[in-house]
């Protein structure tokens, strides 16, 4: 069996502009579990990792708005919430999927958690932004009331911003292993995984941090030493000059050319980048293959008709 991590972005989950309900969600995993249990039938055991951005900014509004009445969780412990929820999801359409199909396969999602390093420059200059839009009046009182860090997001208002560190380890890893090499189906390392750190003593504590879901699934692709790392998103290529007249699409790129185009510029920061950025860390360590694709050609992808492929 060949093992893959997969990890499917926003899309997969919500379409923009529909409202975040549940059934919508389910019907759009509908569409998404066709394409994992094509990769599963192929003889693929998957790793399958998730955002949660548009989720647990969700949550945090229900929670602001409900304060007086219920003290909202802090974002450690929402991250955990939506790793549930998506993770309950996935696992539900993909089995019946799977099992519409005659393939009898046991799925589980097992709860993340992933170390980071308290000493990372992200926790001195905070970038994402989470949860709800306030009025510059309120945000200088909650900045001043709770400590949180307001900053003002592209003219829309004002958004608490969180430190998005670097992740460097993943506590149930020795959990995923046992399952995958136990002919388990996973989901893992949900919204990047619950950021925590490890203390002085040992014991670990979470911290209100949001990790890149990109980088958090090629660490747990490098960990599993998998066989090839999938990043499903919203386009079927990664493009030079993106959106230009001549934007051209990638197929097959070398691990250097990957890095110069990067330093050229032609990979958004808070979309491609961080893909092309953890496709080079996996395939750096691991020797193996990246591939940057949609959900619709990943078939395509694995069979190297499409995608952008990554290799050393
Ligand atoms: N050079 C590029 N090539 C392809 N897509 C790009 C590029 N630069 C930015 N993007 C954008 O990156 C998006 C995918 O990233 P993102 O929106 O973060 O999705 P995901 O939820 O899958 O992480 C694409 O839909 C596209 O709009
Ligand atoms: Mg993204």
């Amino acid at each position: 069996m060949k093992k893959a991590v997969v990890a499917i972005g926003g899309n997969a989950l919500n379409k923009p502009g529909e409202k975040p309900s549940a059934e919508a969600m389910k019907k759009n995993l509908l569409g998404t579990v066709k394409h994992l249990a094509d990769l599963i039938e192929d003889g693929y055991d998957l790793v399958i990792t998730h955002g949660n951005g548009p989720q647990v900014g969700n949550l945090l509004v229900q929670q602001e708005i409900a304060k007086d009445t219920l003290p909202p969780f802090p974002i450690d412990v929402n991250d955990a919430m939506t790793q549930g929820s998506i993770g309950y999801l996935i696992t539900q359409t993909l089995g019946n999927e799977l099992k519409s199909r005659g393939t009898e396969r046991q799925i589980a999602c097992v709860l993340t958690q992933i170390i980071v390093d308290r000493n990372d420059p992200g926790f001195e200059n905070p970038t994402k932004p989470v949860g709800p839009f306030y009025d510059e009046e309120t945000a200088k009182k909650l900045q001043a009331e709770k400590g949180w860090i307001m900053k003002e997001d592209a003219g829309r208002g004002w958004r608490r911003v969180v430190p998005s560190p670097k992740p460097l380890d993943v506590v149930e890893i020795e959990a995923i292993k046992a399952l995958t090499g136990n002919d388990f189906i996973l989901v893992a390392g949900g919204g990047g995984g619950i950021p925590v750190v490890k203390k002085d003593d040992g014991t670990l504590e979470g911290v209100e941090a949001v990790i890149d879901k990109d980088r958090a699934s090629a660490l747990l692709a490098r960990l599993l030493d998998a066989d090839l790392f999938l990043i499903l998103t919203a386009v079927d290529h990664a493009y030079i000059n993106f959106g230009k007249p001549d934007q051209k699409a990638l197929e097959r790129i070398s691990v250097n050319e990957a890095k110069k185009l990067m330093d050229e510029g032609h990979f958004a920061k808070g979309s491609m980048y961080p893909k092309i950025e953890s496709a080079i860390d996996f395939v750096e360590s691991t020797g193996k293959e990246a591939i940057i694709t949609s959900l619709e050609k990943v078939k395509e992808a694995i069979q190297g008709k499409s995608g952008t492929h990554i290799t050393k």
